[in-house]
């Protein structure tokens, strides 16, 4: 007898005349069908949407910038006269400046009673302060009032990306308006370095932080009370890094094939 190599098959053919098509058939292969449908929709949306990967490393990421960060900082201070308000920069490069004014604007509030100060400038990657007070006023007043409200803080370029998340405003909305008129706040930052890479490669930076605030009545040495809101700032080693990734397109089509082509 010969050799029949048609042994091999494991996929064995029935005669179309013996198969026959029934109702639990049927209902079964449209519900495959249809979850088929679902699964490549589902794939195709993944494929589709770009996902954003972050990853941590040390490293100064901005190197470039010689070792400035420049904040924005707008902060209403409804019961202190803008005359009174200053802002001072102090850092531990030896950086002592009172009364910055440089890209700064103090716009009135409440008929002149309070004040909004709005101010750009940098800072050292080194750790430090700047601080909203009346030290650098001509005349201390008898009852400063440091009750405020930050509307934004923020290191760096503003990233305009949906998909993340981050701490890039943490201060933004924070209000103290009900707070001792008298007391000292401190708010002690850590800000991250964040580096965002888009699909075409460009980066951006920026920083993100973290906040830890406290308040307090301080007594100067001559037993007067000298308010002031204290951004004490720190860098974080770490870097964030988030990166745009679009699923590659051989991942797609290979799931597609074995979603489609079943045996
Ligand atoms: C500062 O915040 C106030 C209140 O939200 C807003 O009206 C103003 O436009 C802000 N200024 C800047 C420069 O963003």
């Amino acid at each position: 007898m010969p050799f029949d190599f048609r042994r091999f098959d494991i996929y064995r053919k029935v005669p179309k005349d013996l198969t026959q098509p029934t109702y639990t058939g049927a209902i079964i292969s449209i519900c495959c069908c249809l979850f088929i449908l679902f699964l490549f929709l589902s794939e195709l949306t993944g494929f589709i949407t770009t996902e954003v990967v972050n990853e941590l490393y040390v490293d100064d990421p901005d190197k470039d910038s010689g070792g400035k960060i420049d904040v924005s900082l707008n902060i209403s201070l409804p019961h202190l006269h803008c005359e009174l308000v200053g802002l001072d920069i102090q850092d531990e490069m030896g950086r002592h400046e009172v009364g910055h004014i440089d890209n700064s604007m103090k716009i009135p509030l409440n008929n002149g009673a309070g004040c909004r100060f709005e101010g750009q400038f940098s800072i050292n990657k080194v750790p430090g302060n700047f601080h909203v007070s009346t030290h650098s006023a001509t005349a201390q007043p008898q009852n400063p009032d440091m009750t405020h409200v930050i509307h934004k803080l923020s290191f760096g370029d503003t990233l305009q990306v949906q998909n993340i998340h981050g701490a890039f405003n943490a201060l933004g909305g924070a209000d103290r308006l009900t707070s001792n008129p008298l007391a000292s706040h401190d708010y002690i930052l850590k800000i991250v370095p964040t580096v965002y890479e888009d699909k075409s490669g460009k980066q951006r930076y920026s920083y993100q932080y973290t906040v830890a605030n406290k308040e307090y009545v301080a007594y100067s040495h001559t037993g007067r009370i000298i308010p002031a809101i204290w951004f004490r700032y720190d860098l974080s080693p770490i870097t964030v890094k988030y990166t745009e990734r679009r699923q590659p397109l051989y991942r797609f089509i290979t799931t597609d094939l074995a979603l489609l082509f079943r045996p």
